[in-house]
């Protein structure tokens, strides 16, 4: 099989590139390990920065998200005794909205546009230092495949094989562990509040975050190693309840029925170059965030938008500019979210040095209490403009 863009990897990356270049009459195929089911049902982000909800609409996947998802204002910090709102509109102008990564999924697969094989194996990547790179995969049946193409698109997420394939020689990696995880849960309940409530406390961190008004979507700071099935849903409950402040000002945390219980690890990496020869890199490919500051979506929408329009001008213009500066062009943003999801976690989690809670402490205090902190904040995690 021939193609002009061979993707590897159908979340929102690939398939969001696969949507943006078929809009500009550039052919790819896409190749995902997963079952279509599968990949779509993925619980994972829940936060679309300003930025990511303006490309998803002028790429035409903005009516459901602007019918059923909810823009915010901002988001509430607190520690015990106090809550304060930031108001990303008042302080910068911007805000974000909340859409389930599932739901963008669903979009990007309605639309049609990409044309996906589904649950292969065995994808290699092949001559990327060449003017002629192909893939080979293993097709559902186990019969072999290969797309020849002109460019290769690694979005395969942090498992994948593409970042691999930049030579050892020529990658730089950065990687922080975080000894923490989060435990998330996906309740069947109306939120307890209007907005997401990150909350600080000496047991751990908590977030309350929400899908629909109808479902809650809250994370708990847990030990790594804990496993999901530790933690009883009442045990769930009990210590949100305590974290987020149940009985403080009259704010009440109203518990339901649990429908998903998972851990999450949490790490920074980040990899460069994003590009080599005729591979791009893109998303949890090139770069992983932990999840605090609402970035890992956006950041590879961010990334997409950018390699979308410079995979165009090269293939269909013959012009190498924008494919020539992506790398540089997408890791800015790359390590300024890097740091505000670094900022974000390290301001917020427990660890073992009471010297750290007091730096903490102080840190939130300067943030709700100085237009300058929130508004730095805010800036942060409405997201800059793409191209920043
Ligand atoms: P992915 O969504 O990982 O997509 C990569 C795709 O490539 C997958 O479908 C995978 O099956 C496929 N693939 C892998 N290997 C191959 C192969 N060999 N061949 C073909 N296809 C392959 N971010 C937040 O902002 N908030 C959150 O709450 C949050 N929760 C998360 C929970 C989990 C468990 C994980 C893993 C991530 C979470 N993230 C969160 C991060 C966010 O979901 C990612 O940043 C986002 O999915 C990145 O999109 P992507 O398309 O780059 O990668
Ligand atoms: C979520 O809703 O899943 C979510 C929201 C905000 C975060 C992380 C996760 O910072």
């Amino acid at each position: 099989m021939r193609t002009q863009v061979a993707i590897i990897g159908a979340g929102p990356a690939g398939m969001l590139l696969a949507h943006l270049l078929r809009r500009a009459d550039v052919d790819a195929v896409v190749l995902e390990t997963r079952s279509q089911e599968y990949v779509a049902s993925r619980i994972r982000a829940g936060i679309l920065e300003q930025s990511s909800v303006d490309l998803l609409t002028s790429a035409g996947l903005g009516d459901r998200l602007r019918a059923e998802g909810f823009p915010h204002r901002g988001i509430y910090l607190q520690w015990p005794g106090e809550r304060h709102h930031l108001d990303f509109v008042d302080l910068i102008g911007r805000s974000v909205w909340v859409y389930g990564q599932t739901e963008v999924q669903k979009d990007l697969v309605n639309a049609n546009t990409a044309s996906v094989v589904y649950e292969v194996s065995d994808v290699q990547v092949h001559n990327v230092d060449s003017s002629a790179p192909y893939v080979t995969y293993l097709d559902a049946e186990g019969r072999p495949g290969r797309i020849d193409a002109s460019a290769i698109a690694g979005c395969d997420g942090s498992f994948g094989p593409s970042r691999a394939v930049v030579p050892a020689s020529v990658a730089t990696t950065w990687e922080r562990t975080y000894p923490y995880s989060w435990l998330g849960i996906l309740a069947d309940v109306a939120p307890s509040t209007d907005e997401l409530i990150y909350a600080w406390h000496p047991h751990g961190f908590a977030l309350h975050s929400m899908r629909s008004p109808s479902v809650s979507r809250l994370y708990l700071q847990v030990p790594n190693g804990t496993s999901a099935g530790d933690w009883s849903d009442q045990r769930i409950w009990d210590e949100l309840a305590t974290r987020l402040g149940h009985g403080q000002d009259g704010w009440k945390l109203t518990p339901g029925p649990v429908t998903d219980k998972s851990v999450l690890p949490m790490r920074s990496f980040v990899q460069t170059p994003m590009r080599y020869g005729r591979l791009f890199l893109a998303g949890d490919a090139a770069h992983i965030v932990p999840p605090t500051g609402a970035k890992g979506l956006n950041l590879a929408i961010a990334d997409v938008a950018l390699l979308a329009p410079a995979l165009t001008a090269l293939l269909r213009n013959n012009d190498p500019a924008l494919a020539d500066r992506y790398g540089d062009d997408a890791s800015r943003r790359v390590w300024r979210c890097t740091h505000f999801s670094w900022w974000m976690t390290t301001m917020l989690h427990i660890g073992d040095d009471p010297f750290d809670a007091q730096l903490q402490l102080s840190q939130l205090r300067w943030v709700t209490g100085s237009e300058a902190g929130a508004a730095g904040l805010a800036e942060n995690y409405a997201g800059l403009p793409i191209g920043f």
